[in-house]
């Protein structure tokens, strides 16, 4: 056995002496120390001796195996060094590359286009509020003075859910909630997403209002209108033309829809304005006295004035885009410019 270890220990020696490449190496490994390799012969061997010889000669087994496991290591570490010194001179660093930056990602246009809508509205005195995204049918049609067999029910294509609800159609119904809850004099914004069967370069199936309402003792339809005003001169500038358009809406009377001019062809005529020069912006109205009645204000004591704006017209004007579905196509090369 002592004679066999030597001969192995010499064959090794002679090996390792002469690798200078890892692959070797691994062979080396396997011829000697893998399962079929010389250590594992010996210990096979051992199975006939005495228990006695078994305690000597697996002590010299051992003893050969741990050098062995040694002697490779070391090798290892020397093959390992030598590459990296390799490396070093075969390989140029060009120190006038550009550095790879880190990319920040930015708000959304529409959030960011939001935050400033409500950054003005805060200014004159309103406080933010939010409701459900899913309503009842009483929340947005029927307490909005829109009863069931009310033709205002087609004017707007409404996402239906199984038991009656259904998805919020526009931001007035925090209006009924806001009304429940809380006494006048109010002065509110509510800002959310809105959802109708609707597609093409202006109309989203989703999309983002900002609801507002004001109610105190003695407000009028000039009121509106100066809000209105002050509120498009901070978004578009003081040069922005707007028209107020007599309207309908079943829970404000009288009513308007207010339009600015289109900045995509400066009023010309396109596809985004339907060739009329105008894109709507928003709805607005005296709150209508069915919806005082409906959450119990006194519509002798109490007058009021809503709107509701869709932010997405808002924000296409606004940086000149000209399909409102860029918005939601999440492509970065669009959304880095913002
Ligand atoms: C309403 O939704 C009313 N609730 C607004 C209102 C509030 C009136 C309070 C009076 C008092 P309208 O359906 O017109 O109104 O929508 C308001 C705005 O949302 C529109 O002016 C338009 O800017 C935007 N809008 C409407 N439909 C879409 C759509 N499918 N995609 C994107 N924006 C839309």
């Amino acid at each position: 056995m002592i004679e066999t270890i030597q001969k192995y220990r010499q064959d090794f020696n002679s090996r390792v002496s002469s690798i200078s490449a890892p692959e070797p190496l691994k062979q080396l490994r396997i011829d000697f120390l893998g399962k079929k390799g010389c250590v594992q012969a010996l210990m096979k061997n051992l199975r006939q001796a005495t228990s006695e010889e078994k305690q000597q000669q697996g002590k010299l087994i051992n003893n050969f195996k741990q050098y062995v496991e040694n002697q490779l290591k070391s090798k290892e570490e020397e093959l390992g060094k030598s590459a990296n010194r390799i490396s070093q001179k075969t390989e140029t660093f060009d120190t006038t590359l550009p550095g790879r930056g880190k990319t920040s990602g930015t708000l959304h246009p529409i959030t960011q286009v939001m935050e400033e809508i409500k950054a003005i509205f805060l200014g004159l005195g309103f406080q933010v509020e939010e409701g459900p995204e899913i309503e009842t049918d009483y929340y947005n049609f029927e307490a909005l003075n829109i009863p069931k067999d009310h033709p205002a029910r087609d004017m707007q294509d409404t996402f239906y859910i199984e038991g009656g609800a259904v998805l919020r159609t526009h931001t007035s119904p925090v209006q009924i909630h806001v009304m429940e809850n809380s006494q006048p004099p109010l002065r509110i914004i509510a800002p959310g997403k809105v959802y109708r069967c609707d597609s093409d370069v202006s109309h989203t199936p989703m999309f983002h209002q900002i609801e507002g309402l004001m109610v105190e003792r003695n407000v009028s339809f000039s009121h509106l209108k100066g809000i209105m005003n002050i509120f498009l001169q901070e978004v578009f500038g003081k040069d922005t033309q707007v028209r107020f358009r007599p309207s309908f809406f079943p829970f404000t009377c009288p009513s308007a829809e207010v339009d600015i001019q289109c900045v995509i062809c400066s009023g010309k005529g396109c596809r985004v304005c339907s060739q009329t020069g105008w894109v709507e912006i928003l709805g607005a109205g005296m709150v209508d006295p069915a919806v005082f009645k409906s959450v119990g204000y006194d519509p002798e004591k109490w007058a009021g004035f809503a709107f509701g704006l869709g932010i997405e017209r808002i924000s296409m004007l606004k940086y000149g885009i000209n399909d409102i579905r860029l918005f939601f196509e999440n492509d970065l090369r669009f959304l880095k410019q913002f």
